[in-house]
């Protein structure tokens, strides 16, 4: 399977923050925004990954993340030339992902919870059709929406209703199969001209072959895409890191638990940045690695 990461946007509603610079590069807390989307990627087993991005920030991508050879990956970026929704990315995306599944994750999503990477991996296994996921939030109107039935079976899905059918956010990551980009190059865009996310997801419901997994409540899940936003998911990166003295999203940890780098490789990663906490913790998770901690049946909460 295929990721591809959605970075690409003009982050109006974070502006000024996000006249120079990408959304996507903003710092959550400790690291750049898009540690969190890729690491789940990285966790869901994905070593082939597309970064969509405008024109302007691709440098900066480059810059920060190389072709991910560092990280036992293969890092591709195509440049998006105007945001035109988010399906668009597998219309940019098409050459990249043809002929095979492929994993969309938005770049302004952070997932944290027990039990995730296995949810993850197992829903990947069998993509026939698409996957979607939801949560429940306390403001659906902001997001797209699942309704289900009560056996739990998808029955409607809407962008941003202003009358919730159901209070079951659908989160921005999904698991398509190799049809997606032609079921993409079908649609027709919304009256804003963009490719919407919840046409291709529907698309998929008409033909009965959208499944929706519910995240339940051990897991965390938090969008970045206004000031406020931004700041809750920095707190709450912050408050979990310094209680349990582990790190989330850390890509260096990631890779070597998931066997894409060695403990040197990550420990070498770790001493590049070295004068930074972020860097220290890097080598020290490799250093306990070596000894075998913690044991790699623990490690499965990543
Ligand atoms: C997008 C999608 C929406 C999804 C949300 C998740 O909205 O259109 O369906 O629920 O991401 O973050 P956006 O936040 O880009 O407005």
């Amino acid at each position: 399977m295929k990721g591809i990461v959605l970075a690409g946007g003009n982050g109006t509603r974070l502006h000024p923050l996000t006249i120079v610079g990408s959304k996507q590069l903003a710092p959550v807390y400790d690291k750049p925004m898009i540690y969190y989307p890729l690491s789940m990627l990285m966790l869901t087993g994905i070593r082939d990954i597309l970064v969509v991005t405008r024109p302007s920030e691709l440098p900066a991508f480059r810059a920060l993340l190389g072709d991910g050879r560092q990280l036992g990956l293969s890092i591709d970026y195509v440049a998006q030339d105007k945001p035109r929704g988010i399906a668009d990315a597998f219309r940019v995306g098409a050459d990249h992902i043809y002929g095979e599944e492929c994993a969309l994750i938005l770049g302004d999503n952070l997932f944290h919870g027990a039990n995730l990477p296995s949810l993850l991996r197992r829903s990947a296994l069998k993509v026939d059709g698409c996957v979607l996921f939801g949560q429940e939030v306390a403001a659906p109107q902001r997001f797209g929406v699942a309704e289900i039935d009560p056996r739990g079976r998808l029955v409607s899905i809407e962008e941003k209703p202003r009358r919730p059918r159901s209070n079951l956010a659908i989160p921005g990551l999904y698991f398509f199969d190799a049809q997606v980009v032609d079921i993409t190059e079908n649609l027709t865009p919304s009256a804003r001209g963009e490719l919407e996310i919840t046409d291709v997801l529907r698309a998929y419901l008409e033909k009965g072959t959208a499944e929706l997994v519910w995240l339940g409540r051990g897991v965390t899940w938090l969008d970045t895409g206004t000031h406020e936003t931004l700041l809750e998911a920095a707190t709450f990166v912050r408050d979990v890191q310094r209680r349990q003295g582990t790190r989330l999203g850390c890509i260096e940890e990631i890779a070597m638990y998931m066997g894409y780098i060695g403990p040197d490789d990550c420990h070498a990663l770790g001493a590049q940045m070295g004068n930074s906490p972020y860097g220290q913790y890097v080598m020290e998770r490799a250093r306990s690695f070596s000894r075998g901690m913690p044991p790699k049946a623990f490690s499965e909460g990543l």
